[in-house]
């Protein structure tokens, strides 16, 4: 097993993952500056709704922040995985167009579709045709620095859609918020970053643990969309098969399907990512979830976030899966940067002629 203590088993992190994640604090600030410098021309009263357009790892950022700002969300706020946007998208909707890339084909074709309802725009991305489009229409853009892993930019996507909502007023203030984040995200790197030995590093130890396992994440409400980062990071950094859910909806489905695991049971461990602001049925839930279903899997183990703001506690939980879906990837022998079957599929869609992209209505 590779020893994540010595600088021999980074080597194999041949797009640096590890030092971008190193250099998040970095990346909140430029974030925070680009998008408190990037001029919107609509009178907040403008907005009643809002649709945020992207994938993966682009999209990730849009459900944490509702999932930060659930209870204090102002006016509907959704974020849209798809190649068309729902029937509730019209002119008074701001559509926030994130792609790192500028490339995704399912964003790009649903941003014309908010084009076609003149829905105000605003797109946060690094380039592609996303950038060219929509600067030519003199489209707001947040700009994103290019060269990046799209799922290792998500504070550059994430700090930008706070922002946005808070400026629209759909979000209270969000000064303290973000100072407590930043905050947040030096201490995690402080505490989880390669040069700290495992014996002190949780997130190290966490990888450890999941080795050869697969790792079933369950959060709720706040947790939720954290839980789903972290499945979308163990499978895209750690290379392995993952899944999420959330409480109290799995206990009325996937439970059951827990008892019937069979040979997979002892390959699977179950994270429960938790806080202390979960309503307190959620806590019961997870914890009787656990006696019931412990004896089927190989473990469940309970991981609490800390810190005092909603973004905070959410940040908190997001490092910590993002350091150990690296370290995991490593400790398995895989080299956690490149996704090539996610761009071997796009190359094969993009010369399928499907046409109705930015730039090329059709
Ligand atoms: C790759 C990754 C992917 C992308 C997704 C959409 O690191 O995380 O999930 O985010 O393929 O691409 P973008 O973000 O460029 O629109």
């Amino acid at each position: 097993m590779p020893d994540l203590d010595s600088p021999a088993a980074l080597e194999l992190d041949s797009l640096g993952l590890l030092d971008v994640i190193g250099a998040s604090v970095e990346a909140f600030d430029s974030a925070r500056a680009a998008a408190e410098g990037t001029e919107i021309r609509w009178p907040p009263e403008a907005i009643e709704n809002v649709a945020i357009c992207g994938m993966g790892g682009s999209a990730a950022a849009g459900d944490l922040v509702i999932g930060a700002y659930r209870e204090r969300i102002r006016r509907p706020v959704e974020v849209i995985r798809d190649y068309y946007v729902p029937g509730w998208v019209g002119e008074n909707t701001l559509g926030i167009l994130s792609s790192y890339s500028g490339t995704t084909e399912e964003t790009l074709t649903s941003g014309m579709q908010l084009l076609d309802y003149n829905a105000p725009a605003i797109c946060i991305t690094s380039g592609g045709k996303l950038r060219d489009y929509y600067q030519e229409r003199d489209v707001p853009i947040v700009p994103v620095p290019p060269g990046l892993q799209p799922r290792a930019a998500l504070l550059h996507m994430l700090v930008p859609l706070v922002i946005i909502l808070q400026r629209m007023e759909i979000i209270p203030d969000v000064t303290a918020d973000l100072d407590e984040a930043r905050e947040t995200i030096a201490a995690a790197v402080a505490a989880y970053g390669p040069e700290v030995p495992r014996a002190e590093n949780p997130a190290k130890q966490l990888a450890a643990t999941l080795e050869g396992a697969m790792p079933v994440i369950w959060g709720a409400e706040l947790t939720a969309p954290v839980a789903m980062r972290w499945k979308c990071q163990f499978n895209e950094n750690s290379k392995v098969p993952s899944s999420w859910a959330a409480v109290p909806e799995l206990c009325h489905n996937e439970i059951v399907g827990m008892e019937g695991m069979g040979p997979i049971g002892p390959l699977t461990r179950i994270l429960m990512l938790r806080e202390e602001r979960q309503h307190r049925q959620n806590h019961r839930r997870f914890e009787y979830t656990k006696e019931l279903i412990e004896r089927d899997v190989k473990g469940v183990m309970n991981i609490v976030a800390d810190g005092d703001g909603a973004l905070a506690r959410m940040l908190d939980l997001v490092m910590l899966g993002d350091y150990a879906s690296i370290y995991l990837g490593l400790l398995q022998g895989k080299d956690p940067g490149p996704v090539d079957v996610i761009g071997r599929l796009k190359d094969r869609l993009a010369s399928s002629g499907f046409g109705r992209t930015a730039g090329q209505q059709g």
